[in-house]
């Protein structure tokens, strides 16, 4: 069993307003972390510095004090809560000895995305991270890469590329095969990519609405999910249980087909490398035509959280769009009457509780009117021959009225935005009565 001593440093000028992550608060979730990875706490240490430490991240006293701990704790692990740069770590794996294996906060969850990613893509995603991470701070031979790898080099990329050329140390060799390692990686998640675009064009062309479940590590998405579609989505109470997007298909009140996609659960600090590497996948987010932010408002740090959440989804580019807010675990309030201030603290927010399926009709049914206020008003003439467009209409828009004359059916009503192009040619520039006909961008002035 690993048994781990946390670490965490945090600057004394550092704001300590009332949103900002507590230290204390940060080591708890990174217990939860370390948790997640089958590994034991025994242990924490923090310090308050003027400034960090560029070869040790920490003060040399400091450092002495997690030396002599050493004895009385018999850890095995440390592990930082801040990412250490290639330096730090050298230095500090001197420091703390050969029997002491380093980590820090980035390490440990590339660790446990490796365990948690099951598709292809997600391995692709992961492995090509950790390599990322792993090619600056390799110091030690190969022995040591290994250890670290969490099985990935030995699982046969870069494994038995140990030829050394003239003069090479054993160190550039394994830099080269690292290298060569990420290249391939990254041909290959190119492929898988492609694959994924097509699904998605295809689901473009059906104009299927999209809401991405977004929201903090272990809030409650994938519980969500499958209290929705009735799946059997992974859960658990363990942080990063979802890794790969995982979609449903969902009927809401009225009988529209909503795709719910599950995403990546978020986490402050979250590795900008990770980020990055789930870009593709966290395109779903970009994609969707709805966000559905789930909070665990029984967790004591609910606000920063769903603040985390909002400041990944600017980093990601995926703010503009709806957002509702599900306000999950509700049934663990000890006051249910304090759900109603809980309320007033997130904008377009209603309480839900997954587990137990309450409040789940109201979401969908918010949804549904989220969806229909995007969609565009237009009024068509639909010839005989058209019979499908006239049933693609029925099936994705609304219609307010029908009116069956010598060319066509006359339909007036609501269509996705995704669908505009293809009832452009049937558009009646002069409708009857007094409809209103609009196409192009919601925000288009209405010609009447
Ligand atoms: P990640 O995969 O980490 O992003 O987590 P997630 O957001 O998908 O959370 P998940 O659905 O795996 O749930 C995390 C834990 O919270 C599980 O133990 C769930 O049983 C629990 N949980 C989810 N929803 C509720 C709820 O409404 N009430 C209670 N009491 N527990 C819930």
């Amino acid at each position: 069993m690993e048994r781990a001593l946390l670490v965490a440093a945090r600057l004394k000028r550092s704001r300590d307003e009332q949103l900002a992550w507590q230290i204390q608060d940060s080591l708890d979730e990174l217990a939860q972390l370390a948790w997640t990875a089958d590994v034991e706490v025994v242990g924490r240490a923090t310090q308050q510095l003027d400034r960090i430490n560029p070869s040790t991240f920490i003060g040399k006293g400091k450092l002495e004090e997690l030396q002599d701990l050493r004895e009385d704790l018999d850890y095995n692990v440390v592990i930082f809560d801040d990412e250490l740069s290639p330096r730090q770590q050298r230095e500090l794996e001197k420091a703390l000895g050969d029997s002491v294996k380093l980590l820090d906060r980035t390490a440990l969850i590339l660790d446990i995305f490796a365990r948690h990613a099951h598709t292809r893509e997600g391995a692709l995603q992961v492995e090509l991270a950790q390599y990322q991470y792993r090619l600056p701070r390799l110091t030690r031979a190969w022995t040591h890469l290994a250890r670290q790898a969490g099985g990935a080099a030995g699982r046969g990329g870069t494994g038995g590329v140990g030829l050394r050329g003239p003069g090479e140390t054993q160190l550039e060799v394994d830099q080269r095969a690292i290298r060569r390692r990420i290249a391939h990686l990254r041909r290959e998640l190119e492929d898988v990519r492609a694959h994924r675009r097509q699904h998605r064009q295809r689901r473009q062309r059906e104009a299927i609405p999209v809401v991405a479940l977004v929201g903090y590590t272990n809030a409650g998405k994938s519980t969500l999910l499958n209290a929705l579609a009735g799946s059997n989505v992974l859960v658990e109470d363990k942080l990063f249980a979802t890794l790969d997007p995982t979609t449903r298909r969902v009927e809401v009140p009225g009988g529209r087909a909503v795709l719910f996609t599950d995403t990546v659960g978020f986490i402050q600090k979250l590795p900008t490398m990770l980020v990055a590497a789930f870009r593709a996948t966290l395109e779903e987010i970009n994609e969707a035509d709805l966000l559905l932010h789930v909070v665990d408002i029984t967790h004591p740090r609910a606000l920063q959280q769903s603040l985390t959440v909002g400041e990944i989804l600017s980093d990601l580019g995926a703010t503009g769009r709806p957002i509702i807010v599900a306000l999950n675990k509700t049934d663990r309030l000890p006051d249910p009457d304090g759900v109603a201030l809980r309320l007033a603290e997130f904008p377009n927010s209603l309480a839900i509780s997954a587990l137990e399926g309450r409040g789940l009709l109201e979401l969908l049914e918010r949804v549904n009117r989220v969806l229909e206020a995007s969609m565009i008003p237009v009024t068509v003439r639909i010839p005989y021959g058209e019979a499908r467009l006239l049933a693609l209409f029925h099936q994705r828009g609304n219609v307010e009225r029908e009116e069956h004359g010598p060319q066509g059916v006359l339909v007036q009503g609501r269509i996705p935005a995704a669908l505009v192009g293809r009832f452009q040619h049937l558009v009646q520039e002069k409708p009857h009565c007094d409809a209103v006909v609009r196409h192009g961008s919601p925000g288009d002035a209405s010609r009447k």
